[in-house]
């Protein structure tokens, strides 16, 4: 396949858009980024007319694939009823009813607009509900790209210190020195409560099951040790469910692991590609926000379409078809890939479950973020951009999103997409 109408149209428009893209995350793709034309299912339609079956859904939004007909058809009509009002519809409240019923930690729901604000207002309520200022986060964890939490997210290790004490890194020139955020390794309980023991940390967020920066499982016991921790500091447990929210389990990671955090973020998957995030969380500390010591704001949030969308895929959700779906063409797909991998005598692993996993090709079983990069990522990030020119696009840090739009049919066109390149890398 040639993608030589997306790399003219991202030169031409570079002339207006800074870098042709509208967000650091597009740029750096190879072999260029794309312009699409259409999306449907699973499969992107690019300007140069090419048919590409998508494992990026948008970033993970897209869990019911792109335009599921019961969202569209939500969204349509809304239109005709009202798109912002300042104001509350009868829609919000059903959502919100939806999302307590799903995640456990849901007593309290508020809305935003983006996972970055969420997580904003997570941290804040934090604050105010504790009195103190410092927060925990860790290395390789990604939770949007405002000041106080872009921290040694994909750190330089030669300036990173050690393992035990990592030296906060900021993602981006411009961005405000922090002097609350202390960085840890992951999956280090021992770590964590001795850093709680100064007794100044509001809060400790986390992705539950890291999928930003590598691939990788909470180790067994390691989520219970930070719930107790928190509670023995009293600081508040956030986990940032962003991505893994309706993907790990309807409920999240937290329904999966069986382990309830104070606080919750939930983005993407919550509205099948309409801007729409939450922050929800237990009474006691979400009563901050309605009784306004808290605030919370924001023009867009519950815009009436978005909110629309959000109750139609928040249905489907519950009804629990697309995930009976997912997790069939999601598991056949995990085990073909394995097989793949195994005919080609490529050592890889994959970690996490048919809605979103991670490959990773070499030995290692990392438990935090610098093992991980011990992994052969850049012959991954090769094999990735290999596997586009076959009419597939996967991420190329190793993440797969699935969605209830996947077929048989795409996992056997992607396995033979992906033998292709075995093939032609071994020769
Ligand atoms: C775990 C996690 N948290 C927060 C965010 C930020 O969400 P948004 O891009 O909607 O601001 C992301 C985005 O990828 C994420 O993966």
């Amino acid at each position: 396949m040639e993608f030589d109408a997306s790399r003219a149209r991202i030169d031409h428009a570079a002339a207006v858009v800074a870098g042709g893209v509208n967000s650091a995350f597009r740029l750096g793709i190879r072999p260029h980024p794309l312009v699409f034309a259409s999306a449907d299912g699973a499969i992107l339609t690019d300007v140069d007319g090419n048919r590409l079956i998508d494992y990026f859904l948008g970033m993970g939004p897209m869990l019911l694939g792109h335009r599921p007909p019961a969202v569209v058809e939500a969204a349509r009509a809304q239109l005709d009823r009202s798109i912002l009002v300042a104001g509350q519809t009868e829609l919000e409240y059903a959502a919100a009813r939806l999302l307590v019923e799903l995640v456990p930690s849901a007593e309290l729901v508020r809305f935003s607009v983006s996972g970055s604000e969420a997580v904003q207002a997570a941290l804040r309520v934090a604050r105010a509900a504790t009195g103190r200022s410092a927060v925990v986060k860790f290395e390789g964890h990604y939770h949007g790209w405002f000041d106080n939490v872009l921290w040694s997210v994909a750190p330089d290790l030669a300036k990173a210190g050690p393992r035990e004490a990592p030296v906060p890194l900021p993602g981006s020139g411009g961005q405000m020195p922090d002097p609350n955020i202390s960085v840890l390794p992951w999956n280090d309980a021992g770590a964590l409560r001795e850093r709680l023991a100064a007794g100044d940390v509001a809060a400790v967020i986390m992705e539950p099951v890291m999928f930003n920066s590598a691939g990788i499982l909470p180790v067994p016991g390691y989520l219970e040790a930070v719930r107790e921790a928190c509670d023995a500091a009293g600081t508040l447990l956030v986990f940032d469910e962003v991505i893994t929210g309706f993907r790990v389990a309807p409920g999240g990671a937290q329904q999966r692991f069986g382990v309830v955090p104070d606080l919750t973020v939930l983005g993407k998957a919550l509205a099948n590609g309409f801007p729409v995030a939450a922050v929800v969380g237990l009474r006691r500390y979400m009563d901050l926000i309605a009784d306004r010591q808290v605030l919370h704001g924001g023009t867009y949030n519950t815009q009436s379409v978005a909110m629309a969308a959000t109750l139609a895929t928040l249905t489907e959700i519950r009804d629990g078809a697309p995930y009976r779906r997912i997790d069939k063409v999601g598991a056949r797909l995990m085990e073909g890939l394995l097989e793949e991998f195994a005919a080609a005598g490529v050592e890889a692993r994959i970690v996490g479950y048919p809605a979103v996993f991670q490959v990773r090709f070499g030995a290692v079983r990392p438990s935090d973020f610098r093992e991980a990069q011990r992994a052969d990522n850049a012959r991954y990030a090769d094999f990735a951009a290999a596997l586009l020119r076959h009419g597939v696009r996967v991420l190329p840090r190793g993440t797969w999103f699935v969605s209830a739009a996947h077929e048989d049919g795409h996992v056997d066109a992607t396995l033979a997409a992906v033998r292709a390149v075995l093939a032609e890398t071994r020769s």
